[in-house]
């Protein structure tokens, strides 16, 4: 009876671990040695010093670890060459696929080069790398989404208004990201301009591209020049520095600010903050970090998109399970990355303002004292 017992629960163990990951055909290498003593899966992220890129990392270890896969994690630093060395030691520990979210996207071709030329699956996770043909899939969320969601909660939070002075941040240059992040509020906030609802303080060069749309790949280069004005780096000192900057010339009053996401929006939140001429602002972000929780729930920021990073880890984790079974995952769109069209996932995104936090913490998506608690 007790061997039964341990081979039902043996089997209950095989099908969940199946089951945590889509039951592809790698799950039955060994979690202990990656099936021939080795690492299976590598994966390679910007930065330990923004909370997004610890979420990624915890929920990675729990999707593969769940899975049955041998995987290790590594930081680059805000390093390029830090970048490269990671991926060759994990080409030397034997991965069969690289993940990879790189800390810059055009310079970051020579590490995945690095790992095609050694036979690794290069998978790119939430960062397209432009400029190489030796990616193989995308992994990613619907940044145009995340960014279309940005502005629209500006325009409906100011709807009725007339002139009210906005002020636009973007993400480092660096990240193809940012572009799309960009175009993608642009792409409702141009109207908005052009209506006269708003009225742009801060980026003199987009006055050409008002009453039209940017697009991220064709209108790369008009895009750099308008991003090259507004560019935070992703850094918080430099988005606080830029918002200085913009208020010592800029309109005050009730005020819109497009920023590109939570760490810069705190950042900048505090700028503004600090000016007693603004007498109230709405302000955008993304990635739903605690901190960011606990200014919307203190209407200090005004939205966040929750970007839930299991759901991406897990998509990852079942192309990953496709691709050591020997099959072709599944994809559902094509990002250009100028080089080739890789094929990708797109994750779905949630937007988060005051009322939707309430919603999400009674779900149990996120728990009060994790928000009361962050720093
Ligand atoms: C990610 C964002 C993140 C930003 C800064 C972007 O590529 O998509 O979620 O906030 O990088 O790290």
């Amino acid at each position: 009876m007790k061997k039964f017992l341990a081979l039902l629960l043996t089997l209950a163990l095989m099908l969940g671990t199946l089951a945590a990951c889509g039951g592809g055909g790698g799950g039955e290498e060994s979690s202990d040695g990656g099936g021939e003593g080795g690492v299976q899966v590598g994966i390679v992220l910007p930065t330990k010093d923004e909370p997004r890129w610890l979420q990624d990392e915890a929920s990675f270890t729990t999707a593969l670890e769940s899975a049955g896969f041998t995987s290790e994690v590594m930081f680059s630093q805000g390093s390029t060459a830090t970048e490269l060395s990671n991926v060759e030691s994990l080409v030397e520990k034997g991965v069969k696929v690289l993940v990879i979210c790189a800390q810059d996207g055009a310079a970051a071709g020579a590490a995945v080069q690095a790992a095609k030329d050694a036979g690794v699956t290069v998978v790119c996770y939430d960062r397209l790398i432009t400029g190489t043909d030796a990616v193989d899939y995308y992994v990613t969320f619907d940044s145009f989404g995340v960014g279309k969601a940005q502005g629209q909660y500006l325009i409906d939070k100011y709807a009725g208004k007339k002139d009210v002075p906005l002020y636009l941040f973007s993400g480092a240059k660096t990240d193809n990201n940012a572009f799309i992040f960009f175009s993608g509020a642009w792409s409702v906030l141009n109207k908005a301009v052009a209506d006269g609802q708003f009225k742009i303080q801060n980026c003199d060069a987009i006055a050409d591209y008002v009453g039209k749309e940017l697009d991220a790949d064709k209108d790369h280069d008009a895009l750099s020049k308008v991003l090259g004005t507004i560019d935070t780096n992703w850094d918080f000192n430099t988005a606080k520095t830029l918002a200085e900057a913009a208020l010592q010339s800029g309109e005050k009053g009730d005020v819109a600010i497009l920023a590109p996401n939570d760490g810069t929006a705190r950042a900048i939140a505090d700028a503004f903050s600090a000016d007693n001429a603004v007498t109230s602002y709405a302000v955008t972000g993304q990635d739903a970090e605690l901190a960011s929780l606990k200014y919307i729930q203190d209407d200090k920021q005004s939205m966040t998109v929750w970007k839930n990073t299991a759901t991406l880890a897990k998509t990852t984790c079942d192309m990953v399970s496709e691709i050591l079974g020997g099959g072709t995952p599944k994809t559902d769109a094509t990002y250009n990355n100028q080089k080739k069209d890789v094929p990708s996932i797109q994750a779905e995104i949630v937007v988060v303002d005051k009322a939707k936090l309430e919603e999400l913490v009674k779900n149990g998506d996120f728990s009060q004292d994790d928000i009361d608690n962050a720093k």
